[in-house]
């Protein structure tokens, strides 16, 4: 194993993204050696620390085909974060996928979206896209189908605060949602195992309701909060009272109705295995959040 892992070179996409840099830090954690590891990147300049480190930086818009092509040369295994600009990435993947091809690539580990194939939110269209071009590839794929991540219920927080409550439309539905470190090193053991187990892993941690959220979050941060469940008109209508266009609200309520549905719901197994370990639970997500 440590032989194969001497002679591969790794890349990761959006390295400097938020779960790319923890994937970055992650595959060094576990041995790959900084020369060993190539982040490409959009912006260079962001990458600074991770060239400090000794790791290769190359630059390619998920745009640009022939950059792409460049940043991908003589690279074994890469992890592929989606992109982040929706509506673009269908374009956008098509070019990662083909640069792959032409290269050298043997394995790609890509971030999808839980339960792609039947999820109903906007966001799953790309990501149902990228995984038919990927089986169509003939690449060895390893699917990461992530549900959704704390970050984005923590980065709600002023505005919890401000109003004391998490308003939503999800009723009773639970979300498996993990922390973006949990993930990260979720796709660096998949990138680096021999021969992983399965070729699609459905991932999230202890799934929780949005009234169980308002509650720990609450005591966590010493916050009085609660959960105000709206029916979905209502929500919808709160949405565009608030400022926002008819296709964000329209956007943000299918979100909601997906997790009513319990579609963001997977069992925290997959995630475990990779992990080798216990995903993180909420409370203590939360605390080493926001705590
Ligand atoms: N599961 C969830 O709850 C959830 C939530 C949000 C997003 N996501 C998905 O997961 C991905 C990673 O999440 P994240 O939190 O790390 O998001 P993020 O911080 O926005 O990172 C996205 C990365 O993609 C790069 N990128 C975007 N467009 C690109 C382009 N045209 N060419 C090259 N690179 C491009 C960005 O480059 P820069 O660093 O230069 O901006 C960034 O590094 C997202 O992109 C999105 O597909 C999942």
């Amino acid at each position: 194993m440590q032989l194969g892992r001497l002679m591969s070179l790794f890349a990761v996409t959006g390295a400097t993204g938020h779960l790319g840099r923890l994937a970055v830090s992650s595959l060094l954690d576990r041995g790959v050696a900084p020369s060993d590891l190539v982040a490409v990147v959009r912006d260079a300049s962001k990458a600074a620390d991770l060239a400090a480190r000794g790791v290769q930086v190359r630059v390619a818009d998920y745009g640009d085909p022939a950059a792409l092509e460049a940043a991908f040369t003589g690279v074994d295994r890469l992890l592929f974060v989606s992109g982040s600009e929706a509506g673009r990435r269908e374009v956008q993947h098509r070019n990662v996928v083909a640069a792959a091809q032409a290269t050298s690539v043997r394995r790609i580990v890509y971030t999808s979206i839980a339960r792609a194939d039947t999820n109903s939110t906007p966001l799953a269209v790309e990501h149902r896209l990228t995984e038919q071009l990927l089986r169509d590839s003939g690449i060895d794929t390893v699917l990461l189908r992530n549900s959704w991540y704390v970050e984005n219920y923590t980065a709600q927080l002023p505005q919890y605060r401000a109003t004391g409550a998490v308003v939503g439309a999800a009723g009773e539905g639970r979300v498996a949602a993990a922390t973006r470190g949990d993930y990260a090193e979720a796709a660096a053991a998949a990138l680096l195992a021999d021969e992983p187990r399965a070729a699609r892993y459905e991932l999230g941690g202890p799934a929780f309701t949005m009234a169980e959220l308002a509650a720990v979050l609450g005591d966590v941060t010493g916050t009085d909060l609660a959960y105000r469940d709206l029916p979905p008109a209502d929500f919808r209508a709160g949405l565009l009272a608030a400022g926002l266009d008819e296709g964000t609200a329209d956007f943000v309520l299918a979100l909601e109705l997906a997790t009513a549905a319990g579609e963001l719901d997977v069992p925290p197994t997959d995630l475990e295995e990779l992990l080798g370990r216990p995903a993180t639970d909420l409370r203590t997500a939360l605390t080493e959040l926001v705590g």
